[in-house]
C-alpha cells in the first residue's frame, strides 16, 4: 500500500494544487493522510478545505485549525496570526468549518502500522514541536502507543528520527530523498514538511510518501507559483510578511 502525507497547507491554494497534481500524476497512492493545519497565514482557507475534503482519507487537527474551531486558546498567538485566524473563521461556510471540527488529534492505522499527529503525539492537544532528538526522546513516555512510522507536521521541516532504545534517538540522513526503513528494528518519527509554508530555506512545497510493503519513505519537493499567493495576501490586506516569507522558504 502506498500512503502520501500532506500537511501545513495554511490556505496556500497554488501550493496545494501543485502537490495534488504531482500526487495524482506520479505517485497514485492508495491513501492520502493530512497532518493538520489546513488554514492560517494564507488567503484561500475555504478553497483549501474544499480540496482537502475531496482528496484526504484521514486527517488530524492542526493548532491553527484548532484555533478556528475553538479547541485551543489563540490568545497565546501573536497578533498577525490571531488576525488571520479570526478572518478565516468569519469567511468559512458551515461545511468547511465542520470539516475542521471533525478532525481528531491522532489517527492510527494498524494495518499500515502508522500513527499520524500534528505535533508530538505525546500530549497532542498541547502541540509540542519535534525539531530534534530531545523532542523525540520524550516519546518514550508513550512508547507502547507508537507505531512503526509516526508521521507528524507542525515544524514545517522534513526530518527522520529513529528511536534507538534506552530513551535515546538519532536523526537519519534524508538527503537522498529516500530511506529504506525495512531493516530498522524500532519506530521512526517522520516529520513531513509543509505544503504551504516550508521553513527549511527551500520555497518548494514538501511532503512525504510511504510504501508500506517495501517500507520505503520518500521525501518530495514540488515547485509552485508563490507569487500568486503573495499577491493574493496583499490584495486582501492580510499580514504581508506571511507572503514575503514564501519566497525564501522560511
Ligand atoms: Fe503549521
Amino acid at each position: 500500500m502506498k500512503i502520501v502525507v500532506i500537511g501545513d497547507v495554511h490556505s496556500n491554494l497554488p501550493a496545494l494544487e501543485a502537490v495534488i497534481k504531482e500526487i495524482k500524476e506520479n505517485i497514485k497512492p492508495d491513501l492520502i493522510f493530512f497532518s493538520g493545519d489546513a488554514v492560517g497565514y494564507g488567503p484561500w482557507p475555504g478553497e483549501t478545505i474544499d480540496i482537502l475534503k475531496e482528496n484526504v482519507d484521514y486527517g488530524v487537527l492542526g493548532n491553527h485549525d484548532a484555533g478556528i474551531v475553538g479547541k485551543t486558546d489563540i490568545n497565546d498567538y501573536y497578533d498577525a496570526v490571531r488576525y488571520v485566524i479570526n478572518w478565516t473563521t468569519d469567511i468559512l461556510t458551515n461545511e468547511q468549518f465542520a470539516f475542521l471540527d471533525r478532525l481528531k488529534y491522532i489517527h492510527v492505522n494498524e494495518s499500515a502500522r502508522t500513527l499520524l499527529s500534528h505535533g508530538s503525539p505525546r500530549m497532542p492537544e498541547r502541540y509540542d514541536y519535534i525539531f530534534n532528538c530531545k523532542g523525540v526522546n520524550r516519546l518514550y513516555d508513550v512508547a507502547p502507543f507508537l507505531q512503526k512510522v509516526n508521521f507528524m507536521g507542525h515544524s514545517h521541516y522534513m526530518n527522520l528520527f529513529l528511536l534507538t532504545g534506552n530513551n535515546q534517538s538519532v536523526e537519519l540522513n534524508i538527503a537522498s530523498g529516500e530511506v529504506d526503513i525495512s531493516t530498522l528494528p524500532n519506530p521512526v518519527v517522520c516529520v513531513c514538511g509543509s505544503v504551504g509554508q516550508p521553513r527549511d530555506g527551500d520555497p518548494r512545497s514538501s511532503f512525504v510518501s510511504y510504501d508500506t510493503d517495501k517500507q520505503i519513505l520518500k521525501y518530495h519537493r514540488v515547485e509552485y507559483d508563490f507569487e500568486l499567493t503573495i499577491d493574493k495576501i496583499k490584495s486582501l490586506r492580510l499580514p504581508a510578511s506571511f507572503g514575503e516569507r514564501l519566497r525564501n522558504g522560511c
